[in-house]
């Protein structure tokens, strides 16, 4: 018999420990043997959990239990799952985790330090797609091109809510929150950090690439309002947040961001809460993972497929896929000045003569072309300029956009989302 320690029994750890019960049928018939929840770790043990497990809010209770072979960690935070799952691989117990923004910061120590014990992660990354398996193991032989998907179930709802019901952000955003698709505190989701942090993920396994969320560009969905939303039906793009990894020569480009992407692409068309990844490799072709990316059961199916996995075997492929660096083609991160797109601008001007000669005559100068202009008044003295653009350099357009907010005739800080 396998015994789990849940350390954080909230949605998803709650999840984890009903699914091992209901399940366990298919589940020891698939590992070969028996696995049992033999306690969990909360913050507040006054909160009822509806569970038959034994409870405790205290780590030790799991770290140090002998009998606990697979320690599966779903508090959340950075530093302080960090110790707890170190702790448990140097105490000899397996981990799985659900937990990106560890990842996002100490995937490669935690790698160093698990050496072959058994630590997995599949349900870091678009929560019930096995993209991490995919990725690691099902497209190995490739040299892996691009990953662009969508890899944050609140923004998608969110996004999706606000295009199709015209709902308001604030409203929307506290119900992702009661159906447990949010993080704990939801500036992550809503503000990229969230699917930075699954990029960086898969970032390692796809190229080798040791970056942290502070080295790459991440912007969320918090300035997307109605007029953009209008401005993308009218030219056929749906709004996505969408994170993006790409292979130019010996760089890979790094970002998440809100996006402008044409309605007929299949990423365009994924909805509500689900997660859509399109991967690329130079054998396969395109690849297209799509599935619930957030949520409690959703999220605990992945985990419980590791802890299976884990059952079977008891030992990790190595745990972000490569088990030497590829010799002399290491790949480096691009600098996000360099990155290339093509881009929308929302710009809130005084309504006046001149205004529209002065505004084209800067992008000249930062040598950005505009592709197509449209102008909504705003009120009686103002209107709002939705400008879409052919490709520039970020750091054009960034520039651009400083010197676009100093103006005069300028109202409010433009906005800016980049089209696919
Ligand atoms: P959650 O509902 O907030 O649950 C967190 C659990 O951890 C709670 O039971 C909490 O105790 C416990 N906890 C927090 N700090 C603790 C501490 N210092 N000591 C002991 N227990 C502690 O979070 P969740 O949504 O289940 O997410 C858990 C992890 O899975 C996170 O890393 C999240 O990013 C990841 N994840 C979540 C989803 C999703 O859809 N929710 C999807 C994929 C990945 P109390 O109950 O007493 O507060
Ligand atoms: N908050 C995350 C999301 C949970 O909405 O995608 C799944 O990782």
């Amino acid at each position: 018999m396998i015994k789990v320690g849940i350390i954080g029994v909230g949605t998803v750890g709650t999840s984890v420990a009903q699914i091992l019960k209901e399940n366990a049928d298919v589940i020891s018939a698939r590992a070969g043997v028996d696995i049992v929840v033999k306690s969990g770790v909360v913050k507040n043990l006054k909160k009822e959990r509806g569970l038959d497990i034994v409870i405790t809010d205290n780590v030790d209770d799991i770290l140090n239990d002998e009998e606990i072979d697979i320690v599966v960690e779903l508090m959340g935070g950075v530093e302080e799952p960090f110790e707890v799952v170190k702790r448990a691989l140097k105490a000899g117990k397996a981990v799985v985790t659900a937990n990106k923004a560890l990842l996002a910061y100490h995937r490669y120590e935690l790698q160093e330090i698990a050496q072959d014990k058994a630590f997995e992660f599949e349900a870091s990354v678009a929560g019930g797609i096995p993209i991490i398996t995919a990725l690691r193991d099902g497209l190995s032989a490739n040299h892996i091109e691009s990953i662009m998907g969508i890899m944050n179930g609140t923004c998608n709802y969110m996004m999706t809510k606000m295009t199709n019901e015209g709902v308001a952000y604030d409203d929307i955003l506290k119900e992702s929150q009661e159906l447990g698709y949010a993080e704990a505190d939801p500036t992550f989701d809503v503000g990229g950090y969230d699917a930075a942090h699954k990029l960086l993920i898969l970032a390692s396994i796809a190229y080798g690439i040791d970056a942290k969320p502070e080295d790459i560009l991440i912007e969320g969905i918090e300035n997307v309002t109605q007029d953009d939303i209008a401005f993308a039906k009218e030219f056929g793009y749906a709004i996505k947040l969408l994170g993006i990894a790409k292979k130019d020569k010996d760089e890979v480009e790094l970002r998440v961001h809100a996006c402008l992407i044409k309605q007929e692409e299949m990423i365009a068309k994924i909805d509500g809460v689900m997660n859509g990844i399109s991967v690329v490799g130079d054998k396969v072709g395109e690849t297209l993972y799509y599935g619930p990316g957030a949520g409690g059961d959703a999220t605990a199916s992945a985990v419980v497929a590791n802890i299976i996995d884990i059952a079977r075997s008891g030992k990790s492929t190595p745990m972000l896929g490569f088990n030497r660096p590829m010799e002399g083609s290491q790949l480096t991160l691009k600098l996000t000045e360099k990155i290339e797109s093509k881009y929308y601008l929302r710009v809130n001007v005084s309504d006046k003569a001149g205004v529209l000669a002065r505004l084209t005559k800067i992008f000249e100068t930062h040598n950005i072309s505009i592709e197509t202009m449209l102008q909504r008044p705003s009120d009686n003295a103002s209107a709002n300029l939705l400008i879409s653009t052919h490709t520039a350099v970020e750091k054009d357009m960034q520039n651009m956009m400083s010197e676009l907010e100093a103006l005069d005739f300028v109202n409010a800080k433009p906005s800016m989302i980049r089209i696919v």
